[in-house]
């Protein structure tokens, strides 16, 4: 390979994990960036070597980029665990690559350090900001109810995405790199940089020379990954107006460290911490002005006491000392503890009997007269159903009416795909109506806005309440009271349930095969069953004659 001896002997050998792809929008500087890393880890006397790992694209990978979320794990933890790495840098940053990486990683316990993959700059079209995701359900919605031409939609599609980078909207890109650097797992500031800002080749060659000290200070994931870290992470959160899914993901990830994170942490938090970034869905702004408005260490500054700042982080220090320099140059964009967006229940987790084990739902999405609802069920038996109803003319549905959508869960899509924000009927989109009450066992897209209960477990597809929902049942949902409750009664479910059959299974062999036969329901994490847990790697799992 054209190395001499001295370039490796004695080194710490760091291996580079890089999602790029031609076919991921979001990681197309990637080829760029690792040279950066690279340039940091000579630098500072170690050994680079990058190793490509599976992309996970969102905008192309079918059904879902989550149906791949844990074989990336998977190859994380294999590509450490088989190759002669002593440290590791994960590079990641569109959706589901950060939960991935971070899950292998820390199964694999080397020391390892986070390099996100940045946010876009902003669109703009018309001389309107435009934000991933949020700018595209908002405008396919006009498109439908005839208010923009498709010349306009085409002319948005050019001008959405204008840089390298993961979406710029608080979806669940950034609400992933947001949680990882407050777990510790990147440096101080990292994840708010855009993607194209100059500033973000220095971190990350700043980021390779990082992961050297940490080899040689053997500072390992166990260390970083503590109950205090991912109650940090689950605030940070609440406080930026996070994506649903990061309730999926930090659960997981919590607990291949060996922390029993659970939904009812999630909420109990929610009822405290105020939601501060104006940014979209939740809020105004995007990525770009959250950067400049002092990015994601002012914003944690102002959460004060509601962080546990002793939590150690990747360079080495506190959170709190991490954070203690940061101030807040745009008060309109990051908000003060005493002026916040919204005071408490960003993220809300229901139960009832249509949800036994749990539900979610995001309050500052959904429009408020709807978080206490009561209406009649239009229940489409899978996504085919809902795409092929949906604007028919003849469906019986009204504004009031709550629209459940069935096997979109883990084992169900499979995958457990973002098909939980349905959009409404375009006849009553025509008459105004922009928000309906609506129920699955999907996910949504972190940039999506609506009342959309998600999540509802245990799924459709395992027999779960909502296998039993019928046309004109009534459905009551009270966010404030959290629960979610079916109007019908017990022996009716029981007599429903009697004659209930499951599906044929989506796959009989290969990934998918052993998908459907591990994954976990979403409460849990939909880790695999014989990955959770913090079980230890034996030396016998790493030694061997190629390890330097
Ligand atoms: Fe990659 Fe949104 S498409 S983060």
């Amino acid at each position: 390979m054209g190395f001499d001896r001295s370039d490796y002997a004695g080194k710490p050998v760091i291996a580079i994990l890089n999602t790029w792809s031609d076919i991921n929008p979001c990681h197309t500087h990637f080829k760029q960036r690792v040279e950066d890393v690279k340039r940091g880890v000579w630098a500072a006397g170690g050994f680079p070597i990058e190793m490509p790992a599976m992309s996970l694209s969102e905008p192309f990978q079918k059904p879902t980029t989550m149906l791949y979320r844990n074989l990336l794990a998977m190859e994380t933890e294999e590509l450490l665990r088989s190759y002669p790495a002593d440290g590791a840098v994960l590079m990641g940053g569109c959706d589901k690559t950060t939960p991935a990486l971070v899950m292998g990683a820390t199964s694999m316990n080397l020391p390892c350090i986070f390099m996100p993959a940045g946010p876009m700059l902003r669109g703009n079209w018309g001389g309107a900001a435009l934000g991933s995701g949020s700018d595209v359900w908002k405008y396919w919605a006009e498109l439908r109810a005839g208010r923009i031409t498709d010349q306009d939609w085409l002319d948005i599609e050019g001008c959405i995405a204008r840089s390298p980078g993961h979406c710029m909207t608080m979806g669940t890109a950034s609400t992933m790199t947001s949680a990882v650097e407050a777990l510790g797992l990147t440096l101080p500031g990292a994840p708010s940089i855009p993607a194209a800002d100059s500033r973000h080749a220095l971190m990350a060659a700043q980021t390779g020379r990082r992961i050297v000290e940490m080899v040689w200070d053997d500072l390992r994931p166990t260390e970083l990954l503590t109950e205090a870290a991912f109650r940090n992470a689950i605030t940070t959160v609440l406080a930026i107006g996070g994506s649903t899914n990061a309730i999926v993901h930090l659960i997981a990830m919590a607990r291949r460290a060996g922390v029993p994170l659970g939904l009812d942490d999630f909420d109990a938090l929610s009822r405290r911490v105020p939601l501060l970034a104006n940014i979209r869905p939740s809020g105004a702004y995007l990525m770009e002005d959250f950067y400049y408005a002092g990015g994601l260490r002012a914003l944690l500054r102002n959460l004060g006491d509601l962080l546990q700042i002793g939590a150690l982080t990747a360079n080495g220090r506190s959170l709190g000392e991490n954070i203690a320099t940061a101030r807040v140059c745009d008060d309109r964009v990051i908000r003060s503890a005493d002026d916040p967006l919204v005071a408490s229940d960003t993220l809300a987790v229901l139960r009832g009997n249509l949800a036994p084990d749990g539900a979610v739902i995001k309050p500052p999405a959904a429009e408020p007269h709807l978080l206490r609802h009561r209406g009649r069920a239009v229940v489409f038996r899978d996504y085919t159903d809902l795409t092929a109803r949906i604007d028919d003319p003849a469906l019986p549905v009204d504004g009031s009416s709550v629209l459940v959508l069935k096997h979109a869960g883990p084992l169900g899509a499979p995958g457990m795909p973002e098909w939980g924000a349905a959009p409404v009927p375009a006849r009553l989109l025509k008459n105004g109506v922009k928000d309906m009450v609506r129920i699955s066992d999907a996910r949504m897209s972190g940039t999506s806005y609506g009342t959309v209960v998600l999540h509802v477990a245990p799924e459709s597809a395992i027999g779960g309440p909502l296998a039993l929902v019928r046309d004109g049942d009534e459905i009551e949902l009270d966010v404030p009271r959290r629960t979610l409750t079916l109007r019908v009664t017990d022996e009716e479910m029981a007599k429903r349930k009697a004659t209930w059959t499951p599906r044929p299974p989506h796959f009989t062999r290969g990934y998918g095969r052993m998908f459907l036969d591990h994954v976990l329901q979403a409460n849990e994490g939909c880790d695999f069953d014989f990955l959770r847990g913090a079980t230890p790697v034996r030396a016998a799992d790493t030694a061997g004659p190629s390890h330097a």
